[in-house]
């Protein structure tokens, strides 16, 4: 039987030369394949308590979607700056050259609410971090980061273990 790794395309050189892009595309265009990926995102969180699934634009806005859907609870996006149209607070993070900035809705998640964050990929972490400082600053309480890809050699699991975070991932690809 095909595992989530499996429906996982992998392209060299993309964007730049040296990088080999794992192109989740081919996971979410298969039926069997996208339902795995959800289920098995789902899986560790069986009989607790989850009042939020947040999903990291834009490849987590189709996995968080997904899993809300399932768990039969909201979904908060989390989005570039400039796309939200109320009151936001942002957070700026890091990129291989210079920043970006993510924002969310500031009455999005109410305090003491039981967030999921969800996104397709952890590299070097910046981005889950900068939505999990937005969640904790709307006083919502991070349960796990859940991503279908690792990319350990890049730290981001480290990174957020460290910040005390549950990390969860479908599959981990050494080198990158
Ligand atoms: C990719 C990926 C993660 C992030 C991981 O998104 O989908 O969101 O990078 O990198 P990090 O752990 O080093 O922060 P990208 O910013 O390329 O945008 P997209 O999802 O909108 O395509
Ligand atoms: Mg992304």
């Amino acid at each position: 039987m095909k595992t989530v790794q499996d429906y996982i395309r992998t392209i060299p050189d993309f964007p730049h030369e040296g990088i080999l892009f794992r192109d989740v595309t081919t996971l979410f265009g298969d039926p069997r394949g996208f339902r795995m990926a959800v289920d098995q995102m789902l899986h560790p969180f069986a009989g607790q308590r989850i009042d939020k699934v947040a999903g990291l634009e834009a490849r987590g806005f189709i996995l968080g979607g997904a899993i809300a859907h399932q768990l039969g609870v909201g979904f908060v996006p989390i989005r570039k700056k400039g796309k939200l149209p109320w009151k936001t607070i942002e957070q700026d993070y890091a990129l291989e050259y210079g920043t970006a900035t993510v924002e969310v809705h500031e009455d999005a998640i109410l305090p003491g609410e039981r967030v999921l964050l969800v996104d397709d990929l952890i590299a070097t972490g910046g981005t889950a971090e900068a939505g999990i400082k937005l969640i904790q600053r709307l006083q919502g309480e991070v349960v796990a980061c859940s991503f279908v890809i690792d990319l350990p050699d890049l730290g981001g699991r480290a990174l957020l273990e460290g910040l005390g975070m549950n990390v969860q991932a479908l599959c981990v690809f050494p080198g990158h």
